[in-house]
């Protein structure tokens, strides 16, 4: 059974992983800041990501474009015209509902009165601003709702620069920007987000067998890092729901709280976007393969995740409750690559040797990893609280420590405790922390 949603959200604000955005003005709706450990987490989660997709691979090369993009690149892509969701209206308490997620598309969720939606109107989800200092139709420009369009719009400038041969991806982590109609369930879905998307080109005769494989390699992704496999699936997507620019997606579903929810997609974007941006630009985003004498537009398989959203499945998937000696522990079971604080260094007392010596030990961890020092409460309550952030090792420096320079390991999962000397230390917990 997937974590209570109120007891991971509890958590969340609790220890420190999440605050509402600008909670000081009584908060912004779908915005949210990550705290020391959240900031941690998702930062592990990206690093994790980039890992597998660019830095273990020789056919995918990174890339970090801008925000704010020509609005000539939203036309293109159909973003401007298409990149919308159905509003409807309740006549009767005037709240705002998308259409395609309504359970009873004839039933207000608010007031529960039926037959009192407006006509459904196709709302466009991209953010507009102004670019310099005068306001006018001229300068409009929008914030990015995918990070995608800087990668195409860049095919040429990598392909060229990196020297690379078909197939080939190019990845991107960063910011996206959607005016959702109902963003919730907490950073599940927020009008600014963090995405991790890689584009592969491919020749459109190989673009079926990539899809499949990049599907395989994103779902095996999540279960590689311990998310429980029951709580994974994969989703074809029906005919009337795919993307105006997809011929086929699929995607990988949690089971969160609240049932199924997409984590990610991985569509067939064919040569939709190059084609869009040639036609429009005027520039050649074509690709000629010299040993088969053949030029041609590239199909593209997409692997899109959500970062965010993605942190969010970690943390409810990790959470978990255990009777020990008939009281309840709460902890985090993150796999250690995700884990926000690897080692907790612990002194039993807050006496000036012993926190000495654990200063000590921890300057020696604080090279390899994210640690941390805690010195106040009961050495219990010390250890629950980081279980409950899921620290997977605590290394407590006891009286003992003074006399034979030994310290204790705790495993978070067992609780079992290793006596090793502090020299040994670093060696002891890399076996045990893979990167
Ligand atoms: N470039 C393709 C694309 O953007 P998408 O399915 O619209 O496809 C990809 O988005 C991923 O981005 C989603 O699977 C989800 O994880 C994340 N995402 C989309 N909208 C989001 C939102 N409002 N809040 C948080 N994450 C979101």
């Amino acid at each position: 059974m997937p974590a209570d949603f109120d007891t991971i959200v509890n958590l969340a604000k609790k220890r420190g992983f999440v605050f509402q955005s600008s909670e000081i003005y009584g908060g912004l709706r779908s915005a949210y800041d990550y705290g020391p450990l959240g900031t941690e987490l998702l930062r592990n989660v990206k690093d994790q990501w980039w890992r597998s997709m660019v830095r273990m691979r020789d056919d995918v090369v990174g890339l970090d474009s801008a925000i704010l993009q020509s609005t000539d690149v939203w036309i293109a892509s159909g973003h401007l015209e298409s990149f919308s969701d159905p509003l409807v209206e309740c006549t009767n308490c005037n709240s705002r509902h998308r259409l395609d997620k309504l359970d009873d598309p004839n039933k207000c969720p608010t007031c529960g009165s039926s037959g009192t939606f407006t006509e459904p109107k196709e709302f466009n989800l991209m953010f507009k601003t102004h670019m310099g200092p005068v306001e006018s139709e001229g300068n409009v420009v929008y914030l990015r709702p995918e990070t995608a369009q800087g990668i195409f719009t860049n095919f040429e400038n990598v392909r060229r620069t990196a020297r690379m041969k078909l197939p080939f991806g190019i990845a991107q982590i960063g910011k996206a920007f959607r005016n959702e109609i109902t963003p919730g369930q907490f950073v599940f879905r927020t009008r600014e987000f963090d995405q991790m998307e890689m584009e592969y080109f491919c020749h459109p005769d190989d673009a079926e067998e990539k899809f499949q494989e990049w599907v395989e390699i994103r779902q095996q992704w999540y279960i590689e890092l311990g998310m429980t496999p029951e709580n994974l699936r994969l989703r074809e997507h029906e005919t009337d729901e795919l993307a105006h620019y997809a011929a086929g997606t699929y995607d990988v579903e949690y089971l969160f709280p609240w049932g199924w929810d997409e984590l990610e997609g991985i569509a067939n974007r064919t040569d939709f976007d190059l084609k869009a941006h040639i036609e429009r630009s005027g520039e050649d985003l074509t690709y000629f393969d010299q040993e088969a004498d053949e030029r041609f537009v590239p199909y593209v398989i997409e692997p899109s995740g959500g970062a965010t959203r993605t942190t969010f499945a970690f943390l409810i998937d990790a959470y978990t409750e255990e009777e020990v000696r008939g009281e309840t522990r709460a902890v985090l079971k993150l796999d250690p690559r995700l884990a926000p604080i690897k080692v907790a260094v612990l002194p039993l007392s807050k006496k000036p040797d012993l926190v000495e010596t654990t200063q000590k030990v921890a300057s020696r961890l604080r090279e390899s990893w994210q640690i941390e020092v805690d010195v106040t409460q009961s050495i219990g309550r010390r250890y629950r609280r980081q279980d409950e952030i899921g620290t997977p090792y605590c290394v407590t420096v006891d009286f003992d420590s003074l006399q034979d320079s030994q310290v204790t390991v705790r495993d978070r999962d067992t609780m079992d405790q290793d006596r090793i000397p502090i020299e040994n230390i670093v060696a002891y917990l890399t076996d045990r922390l893979p990167h």
